[in-house]
């Protein structure tokens, strides 16, 4: 009988939620994407408190923030009716982020000097909060030497910039400068706000989605791995503050944003790459699907069909696991953290335990299939190396990476004089 998966207790907490984040909007016909970002924002559990421009005022109305974030909006320092305006200086103190989007070339260069004449301005000179700017403006205001200056200063201040990103213009021109999607500028806020996070300082090596082995120019052997685990796990690695090494086999997949991304085809291009940056890293998770076998050998030309059947002569790809647990038993000092997945569908502790003994890992997580195929819920259970085996049930695959990352931060916060211990901070989490 295979061991049925339960239960897991869910309790992550999304970086954005119950904090404090002070949306600023400048006079830009992208303000309207704003509406939608202030509305994720707020669902997302972080408080937005709005501050409009004199003309972005005149885009969008001051109303449609207040209702979505369910707080005041400020448009101006004089509005004597305005509690807000009368405390400015307490909403600068209080934001965790300052998220400016859209940003106008005007506004770009009134933050770049320093200048202080409206609610947003100033507000902006006295917060001390992370600056995340969506420019939006025609493509040759943006291209235009002022403007590149203003953005030049602000990011050595440490500003962070998002796009503007190619496309069609409202004026109907094509070229740079359409502000950011707002799904894109909330997982920015979610990157930033987890850089407090508990893996803050942990470097986390990710192997993610299929491999691909050539058989000639045109054809190779892969498998169906979508790379969604991978994804879904550098996310939540990610929010938690971790830097995170993502090696990817080939997927249709955007990759994630604030990852450092090495991309690979082949089985042996993923092993070169992860053997290179794991043994260094706090931690190995190998969520891809790498293929056990490549062709003996790759025909330079297209293999042209034959009368009859044909065989392919396979021979085994390195295993990236277990070639990692040789190389760092050969030396002295600290072994990342090492994660493997499986694919069961029955027997799962025993095959699990298995691997973690012939592979060397601290856990194997072993999904329960075809259950956990497919975009619905997804069932595993996660084997510790001379541990207890946790039955783990998610409603998606983001849940089950979220159920993952928070019981690995305890595991890896624990092993001070590891890697990256020496660079341990204390982040105590989402304030
Ligand atoms: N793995 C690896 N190098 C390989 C093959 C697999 O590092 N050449 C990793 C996978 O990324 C995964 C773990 O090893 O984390 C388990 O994969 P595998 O041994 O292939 O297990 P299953 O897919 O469950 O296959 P099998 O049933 O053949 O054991």
């Amino acid at each position: 009988m295979s061991q049925a998966p339960q239960a897991a207790p869910l309790s992550y907490r999304d970086p954005l939620d119950g904090r404090p984040i002070a949306l600023g909007v400048a006079g830009s016909i992208a303000a309207y994407k704003s509406i939608g970002l202030a509305s994720a924002l707020s669902q997302a559990g972080a408080l937005v408190d709005t501050l409009l421009t004199a003309a972005a005022s005149r885009l969008v109305q001051p109303l449609a923030f207040q209702a979505l974030t369910h707080r005041p909006v400020l448009q101006s320092l004089w509005d004597s009716s305005s509690e807000l305006a009368m405390d400015h200086v307490a909403l600068a103190e209080r934001a965790q982020l300052l998220l400016i989007a859209p940003a106008t070339a005007d506004l770009l260069g009134r933050l770049a000097l320093g200048l202080a004449d409206d609610a947003l301005t100033t507000t902006a000179l006295a917060c001390t909060a992370p600056l995340l700017i969506a420019p939006a403006m025609e493509p040759r205001m943006w291209a235009n030497g002022a403007v590149q200056g203003h953005v030049q200063t602000l990011r050595e201040r440490g500003a962070t910039f998002v796009g503007p990103e190619e496309g069609r213009m409202a004026s109907g021109l094509r070229g740079r400068g359409r502000m950011a999607e707002p799904a894109d500028l909330v997982e920015w806020a979610r990157l930033i706000l987890g850089r407090g996070g508990p893996l803050s300082g942990r470097h986390v090596v990710l192997g993610s989605g299929p491999t691909r082995e050539p058989i000639d120019p045109v054809r190779y052997l892969s498998n169906h791995s979508s790379g969604h685990m991978g994804l879904a796990l550098a996310r939540a690695l990610l929010h938690a503050g971790a830097q995170v090494s993502f090696v990817s086999g080939p997927v249709a997949l955007p990759p994630p944003l604030g990852a450092a991304i090495h991309p690979v085809e082949s089985a042996q291009q993923m092993a070169e790459a992860i053997l290179d940056l794991a043994p260094g890293a706090d931690a190995l998770i190998m969520a891809a699907a790498v293929a056990d076998y490549r062709p003996r050998t790759v025909s330079p030309g297209k293999i042209k069909k034959q009368p009859g059947d044909t065989v392919l002569d396979l021979v085994r790809t390195p295993d990236i696991l277990a070639s990692l647990d040789a190389l760092v038993r050969q030396r002295a000092g600290p072994r990342p953290f090492r994660v493997g997945f499986a694919a069961e569908t029955e027997d799962l502790e025993t095959y699990a335990r298995g691997k973690l003994r012939d592979k060397g890992l601290d856990w194997v997580v072993a999904n329960q299939v075809p259950e956990s195929f497919g975009p619905g819920g997804h069932r595993a259970l996660l084997v510790r190396a001379g541990g207890p085996a946790e039955p783990l049930l998610a409603a998606s695959k983001d849940a089950m990476a979220q159920a993952l990352v928070q019981r690995l931060a305890p595991e890896l916060v624990a092993r001070v004089g590891t890697v990256a211990g020496a660079n341990l901070r204390s982040g105590g989490g989402h304030g």
